[in-house]
């Protein structure tokens, strides 16, 4: 291994991600990051297509997030949130309200998007419980699906990738079905709910796209029957936004092009523009109101060490005011219509099975990806830094990314993908 002696030295003794460390090919080491560009140790620069797992939505230390978070560094970088309120959290949390749609105006903050989901759910199992309804513990997760790695976020994922096999015993069990995409489906999602409501406490889904899944797009009339069963069937709808949120599929928010209103929402990832750890579970008030009471026992039990912290809410309220005041609508459309141009050339391409675009998610999806380390190699050689994972090359670049930066983005696709990998 060739590089800077941090790294030889730290890879003896760090555990990559998802890798298995027997064959997995050393990280490349970045050492500064600007715009929609980084920068390796040998000087090298990557045009980055993915925006650091779809987070870094308006580019890499953009300066009005870089002043908010050494502002708020140099103020109060943390303090518990137990007894404790600091204006970044607070401010951010009536921002969320006033943004999100419905009455969705109760925000818990955690620190990463794993938590906020099983915050969520313990929220959907205790509002049973608390209005005395034992029993329903189970939730009604989705094929595809990805909510996290925690134990509690593996029951809720697509089993195989999910690993349920792999820690069969060690898991929950919850009810997983197909997406309810035609009547077929939605027929047999209505029966589990009919036969089972009395153990649910709430549906689970990823709106418009299953991300980790294989970015799978479903249309808004899914979200519109979900709404609609789980309102037949009274059980709690949860939205996992974390993917989504935060104007990736075009709007701000995905359930907003389904005109529905989720009782749960989940974000993170882009929330802080992906320069700090944050994520949020937003309930609304009828939710909410389900855990006033004079019985103690009635307050949701959970609160991270690092829930709030006033140096990553103060980048999130940055990030919002860059939503505001930007044209990152007009950006996400231009970024769509030129990944529709550009990638649509890859459909004639050896296993080449689909190509598709929602907002700014770009996907070439394949039969097959025979050697993954070669396909990600070829496309480092091009000067682009993209993840495939699974079958599909996928992009998720920052909204101001510029038209030549995402021109060099498809090219690379273009060009590697032509020869077989
Ligand atoms: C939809 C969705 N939910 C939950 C998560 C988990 O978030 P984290 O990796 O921050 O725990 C992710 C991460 O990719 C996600 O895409």
């Amino acid at each position: 291994m060739h590089g800077p002696q941090w790294l030889e030295r730290g890879m003896k003794h760090v555990w990559l991600p998802y890798a298995q460390m027997q064959t997995a090919l050393p990280p490349l080491p970045a050492v500064s990051t600007q715009g929609r560009t980084i920068t390796l140790a040998d000087g090298s620069e990557l045009i980055d297509g993915i925006a650091s797992w779809w987070t870094a939505c308006h580019g890499y230390n953009h300066p009005h997030i870089r002043a908010a978070v050494s502002d708020q560094l140099g103020r109060m970088p943390h303090v518990m949130f137990g007894g404790l309120a600091n204006a970044p959290a607070l401010t951010l949390a009536s921002r969320l309200a006033a943004m999100l749609p419905g009455d969705l105006e109760r925000v818990f903050f955690t620190d990463s998007g794993s938590v906020a989901v099983e915050v969520a759910m313990k929220m959907a199992i205790q509002y049973w419980l608390n209005r005395g309804r034992t029993g329903r513990t189970k939730l009604v997760a989705f094929r595809g699906g990805y909510h996290g790695d925690t134990m509690a976020t593996m029951a809720v994922c697509d089993p195989e990738e999910g690993m349920h096999s792999l820690y069969q015993g060690a898991l929950p069990e919850h009810f997983i079905a197909d997406l309810p995409v035609d009547a077929r489906s939605t027929r047999a999602l209505d029966a589990l709910l009919t036969q089972s409501v009395d153990s649910i406490a709430a549906i689970i889904v990823e709106p418009l796209v299953q991300g980790a899944g294989g970015m799978l797009f479903h249309s808004p009339d899914v979200l519109r029957t979900l709404r609609m069963l789980a309102d037949r069937h009274g059980v709690l709808l949860i939205l996992d936004e974390i993917f989504t949120g935060f104007g990736r599929t075009g709007s701000m928010f995905a359930c907003e092009q389904a005109g529905i209103v989720p009782d749960i929402i989940t974000l993170s990832k882009a929330l802080t523009a992906g320069t700090m750890a944050l994520a949020a579970t937003v309930a609304r008030t009828h939710v909410f109101d389900a855990f006033l009471s004079d019985n103690p026992m009635h307050a949701l039990m959970h609160g991270p060490t690092f829930m709030a912290n006033a140096m990553a809410c103060a980048c999130a309220n940055a990030s919002l005011d860059l939503f505001e005041r930007g044209d990152w609508q007009d950006q996400v459309a231009r970024i769509a219509q030129q990944m529709r141009t550009e990638l649509e050339p890859c459909r004639n391409l050896p296993h080449v099975v689909d190509v598709r675009v929602m907002g700014a998610i770009g996907v070439v999806e394949l039969d097959r990806i025979r050697d993954m380390n070669a396909l990600k190699a070829a496309l480092i050689a091009q000067g682009v830094w993209v993840r495939p994972f699974r079958h599909i090359v996928y992009l998720t670049p920052a909204f101001n990314i510029t038209a030549p930066e995402l021109g060099k983005l498809t090219a690379a696709i273009r060009t590697v993908l032509a020869h077989p990998v």
